[in-house]
């Protein structure tokens, strides 16, 4: 299949891109490398099914309209976001834009795309689900569009299900949503073949270690120079790490299943560890782990731990790495990779 991944520079889209030539699929990227590098993707530049890495924004028309040119893609993978939720909370607009807005600009994108192809003029406002529906049989450009376990309210001891209240505690998670249920919009109006894969915290090489980067790459990258690892507020929130590659999988899956059409899926481990114990994890012999003020604690969620049932159902994806396996596979790859700090 011709696969397109917004965002594909990034460190979860790395991955994804990987899987996918590995599976003998041609993919091109776009990207706009505001938190993504061109080093991720450095191994595959020479890849002959490696069609390309464009650098721009998924909100300029032109760009979105030069990539779709590039087409018509089977399957389109949206991972481009604005990840960081204490600058959606510093200022919303870029998160809002990137977040909501962006998705939108993609889903349009491949609405015309799915038109077009299906005999139908994009322009025509009048779309009757019954005399077209039917006729939107071929050709239909598949979407996995990419939401974050942040949209969820607070849990106590059960696991979070897809069926768990949301709580928007930050625009990034709003923005999310927004852009989670405007996806499903496009699945119920057009039946355009969208899944929502909500991964929850995500970690492994390639992953930023500064304050775009997540929690474990931090931690490590901290303990290989030398230095305290700084847990914010007390310790106690818990996050259910999912190891990139697992997580990978799940997206590329859930983007090929008819079953997963019309779905959010949830993908976690289903077991947590508590940041403070994480931090104990990461340190060597030795080394600190000092509490700090929490930047955001209006924004935490304290427990995140996903029930990922559905997953297993549906797809029957199953996560494959242990957490100390997944630790120690970073670990030597930020070891051996100082660019990545
Ligand atoms: N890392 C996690 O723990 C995690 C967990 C759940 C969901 N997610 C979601 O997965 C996706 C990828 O996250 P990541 O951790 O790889 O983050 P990332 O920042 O490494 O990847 C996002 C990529 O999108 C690009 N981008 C941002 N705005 C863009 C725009 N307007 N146009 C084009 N490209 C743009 C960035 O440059 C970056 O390369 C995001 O949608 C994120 O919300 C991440």
């Amino acid at each position: 299949m011709r696969a397109l991944v917004t965002g594909g520079a990034g460190f979860i889209g790395r991955w994804v891109v990987k899987r996918l030539l590995d599976s003998g699929h041609d993919v091109l990227t776009l990207d706009d490398y505001s938190n993504g590098r061109a080093e991720n993707l450095r191994a595959f530049e020479t890849h002959p099914r490696m069609l390309g890495a464009v650098r721009g924004d998924i909100k300029d028309q032109a760009c979105i309209d030069e990539v779709f040119a590039r087409g018509p893609w089977d399957v389109v993978f949206h991972l481009a976001a604005s990840i960081h939720v204490q600058k959606s909370i510093d200022d919303p607009e870029p998160t809002f834009r990137n977040d909501a807005e962006g998705t939108f600009r993609v889903l349009e994108a491949v609405r015309a795309q799915y038109f077009k192809a299906n005999g139908l003029d994009p322009a025509d406002r009048h779309f009757d689900f019954d005399r077209d529906v039917p006729r939107l049989k071929v050709r239909r450009p598949r979407v996995a569009c990419m939401s974050t376990c942040m949209v969820y309210d607070l849990a106590g001891d059960e696991p979070i299900r897809e069926t768990h209240p949301y709580r928007p505690a930050s625009p990034y998670a709003a923005s999310k949503i927004a852009s989670d249920m405007l996806a499903l919009s496009y699945f119920h109006s057009y039946k355009l073949p969208v899944t929502v894969v909500r991964p929850f915290n995500t970690y492994g090489p390639f992953q930023k270690s500064n304050s775009e980067g997540g929690v474990v790459s931090i931690f490590l990258k901290r303990d290989l120079s030398g230095e305290p690892l700084l847990v914010k507020g007390s310790g106690e929130q818990t996050r259910d790490l999912l190891y990139v590659e697992d997580c990978a999988e799940f997206v590329t899956t859930a983007a090929f299943s008819e079953r997963a059409e019309g779905h959010v899926i949830n993908a976690g481990t289903g077991a947590d560890v508590s940041i403070l114990e994480l931090a104990g994890k990461c340190a060597s012999a030795g080394n600190r782990v000092e509490r700090v003020a929490h930047d955001h604690p209006q924004a935490e969620i304290m427990r995140l731990r996903a029930d990922a049932t559905k997953a297993s159902e549906l797809l029957g994806w199953a996560p494959r790495t242990s957490l100390d396996e997944g630790l120690a596979r970073t670990r030597a790859w930020l070891d051996d990779n100082r660019w990545g700090w």
